[in-house]
């Protein structure tokens, strides 16, 4: 039985709730990676963008953010990474291999790695196409098949390691039990990994725990949320930032008082792993430089799905 009620859930997240409590940095800020625009209607303003969704998820988390270029050497990465506290790779449509948003992100990925073995805790999140490339980062292949599941909410069948997960520690039963029956999680993908391609994948399997399975239209299961066992990197197939940054009336947003509550608890839980880095910029003057409150998202609700983005 992979399915746990949500009253197992409480009883297990109880037993324990006596994490010591290790979070010292209060000014947490995120990194967000710019993606290449694809989209021809986009092109003439930026080479590079970033929806405000995921810049306000991040923010009504309580974090701040800096867009992080993909035009940068890579030492300028090395010193971007020694100065935020987490990094948030974002939806999108590029190559998950020779973009130049998956070339960085590789980047961020091993210096992560490093820095977690030697106890510098450093967080990563990817939300669809990000969630894909960590499956990409940590296989070292493209393990993706067709799973469409294209402007469909679903609920998350959860798994029975979700039943100890941190990303859902916070959660309360009833919010589970309502993520668990209600559609809910946003699904905007026509590829996924597959759970038995996952199962079969040795450096998948024992780098993640999958905690929810999700079926695609056409009948294959996915595997719809992840995060690592010994480091703290986490991978959502679905889209938690539109239940309260995207309105569209043409697209299954869920904006029910659930869905909002399912979407704060998971960008607060992301900024509390941001809270445990220590990574800060070396002057205020640069910091002041880099975070978003620098740019200007441009009105898009006209001509995309999207109400604003930045463009880069
Ligand atoms: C990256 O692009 C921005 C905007 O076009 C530019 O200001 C900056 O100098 C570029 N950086 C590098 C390293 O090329
Ligand atoms: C949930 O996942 C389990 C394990 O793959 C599967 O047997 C079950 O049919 C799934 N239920 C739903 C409602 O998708
Ligand atoms: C998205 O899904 C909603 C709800 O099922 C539907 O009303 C809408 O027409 C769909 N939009 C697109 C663009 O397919
Ligand atoms: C969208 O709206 C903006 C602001 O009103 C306008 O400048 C722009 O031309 C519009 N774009 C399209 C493609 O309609």
């Amino acid at each position: 039985m992979l399915c746990v009620s949500a009253i197992l859930f409480a009883s297990i997240f109880r037993e324990c709730s006596a994490r010591p409590d290790k979070l010292v940095n209060n000014r947490p800020i995120i990194g967000i990676l710019t993606q290449e625009v694809q989209d021809p209607d986009m092109k003439p303003y930026g080479r590079t963008y970033i929806p405000s969704s995921y810049v306000k998820y991040i923010e009504s988390g309580g974090g701040r953010v800096i867009p992080i270029r993909l035009n940068q050497t890579r030492e300028d990465h090395e010193k971007t990474f020694k100065s935020v506290n987490g990094l948030l790779l974002i939806g999108g449509t590029v190559d998950l291999q020779t973009s130049d948003f998956a070339h960085a992100a590789k980047i961020y990925f091993r210096l992560a790695l490093k820095a977690n073995d030697v106890g510098d805790y450093f967080p990563i999140w990817g939300t669809c196409l990000g969630f894909q490339l960590l499956t990409v980062l940590v296989a070292e292949e493209n393990l993706l098949s067709k799973t469409p599941a294209e402007n469909i909410s679903l609920p998350l069948n959860f798994t029975s390691e979700a039943a100890s997960s941190r990303m859902f520690e916070a959660f309360p039963p009833e919010l589970l039990t309502a993520l668990s029956q209600e559609a809910l999680a946003a699904n905007f993908h026509h590829f996924g990994v597959t759970d038995q391609m996952f199962m079969r994948n040795e450096k998948l399997r024992s780098f993640f725990s999958v905690l929810s399975l999700n079926k695609a239209e056409n009948g294959v299961v996915f595997v719809s949320t992840m995060e690592g066992r010994k480091y703290p990197f986490y991978g959502v197939q679905w889209h938690p930032e539109v239940n309260r940054f995207q309105w569209n009336p043409l697209y299954s947003f869920p904006h029910s008082r659930n869905a909002e509550r399912m979407s704060s608890l998971l960008a607060e839980f992301f900024v509390n792993e941001g809270r445990r880095s220590s990574h800060h910029f070396i002057q205020a003057e640069e910091e002041s430089k880099e975070l978003i409150y620098n740019y200007n998202p441009l009105y898009v609700a006209n001509f995309t799905s999207y109400e604003q983005i930045y463009f880069f």
